[in-house]
């Protein structure tokens, strides 16, 4: 049986998660605490290279949202089954940037793929593992876009290929989020992400902190 901790970091994008994920991270090893820093896709080699097919590689731009669903699903299980149920098993906390969630809300709400099969693809590559917490990051779009737009452009000049989706998408991805997280209050905490990473940053902590007193 896991003894760790499984904390989740979701939200669009923009919304400034992954800085503040780093940031736990850092925290918590400055703190001699065991804790991993995974995201999605990706965590692992194969993952990785799934990244890179989902996300930068052009001549893919056609991939039909099925087996964008399952080209997730295949980088969340290698990264259960590899990485984080053997920290879990260890006692560490693992901190996700990006889990279930995202498929549900990506491949599920905004690409409007049948919500049941992507529960239950999400349950197969997971084995059932939900997190013991998920932040989500909520910011307005617009601002979203903002930020993303003052972010240095990728060297290779190759545009992530979600990150280009029309402005509607990521009105529909905030909404599921919101959605998603009111179905399941116990589990998610949702974190207003508009101000500095700074104030955020202590509002995480906040949060973490009075959710596991042991981490504190
Ligand atoms: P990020 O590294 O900025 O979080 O980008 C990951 C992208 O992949 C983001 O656009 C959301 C997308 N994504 C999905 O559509 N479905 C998923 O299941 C996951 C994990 C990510």
């Amino acid at each position: 049986m896991a003894n760790g901790l499984f904390i989740t970091f979701e939200g669009g994008e923009g919304c400034g998660k992954t800085t503040q994920v780093k940031r736990v991270a850092t925290r918590l090893k400055n703190a001699g605490r065991n804790a991993f820093l995974v995201r999605e896709p990706g965590g692992t080699l194969l993952g990785e290279e799934l990244r890179r097919l989902l996300q930068f590689t052009p001549e893919l731009a056609g991939m039909c949202a099925e087996t964008e669903l399952l080209l997730y699903a295949a980088s969340r299980a290698q990264l259960v089954a590899q990485i984080i149920l053997p920290a879990l098993d260890q006692g560490a906390v693992v901190l996700c940037d990006r889990y279930l969630d995202s498929t549900t809300v990506y491949q599920g709400i905004a690409r409007g793929l049948p919500l049941d099969a992507v529960r239950a693809v999400n349950k197969f590559a997971t084995r059932g593992h939900l997190p013991d917490l998920t932040l989500l990051f909520d910011l307005d779009p617009a601002e979203a876009r903002r930020r993303l737009l003052r972010r240095p452009r990728p060297a290779s000049g190759i545009e992530d290929r979600m990150e280009i989706q029309p402005p509607e998408f990521y009105v529909k991805v905030r909404e599921g989020y919101l959605q998603v997280a009111s179905a399941e209050t116990e589990r998610f905490v949702v974190i207003d992400a508009s101000g500095s990473a700074d104030e955020i940053e202590r509002i995480v902590w906040k949060t973490l902190r009075a959710r596991f007193p042991s981490l504190g």
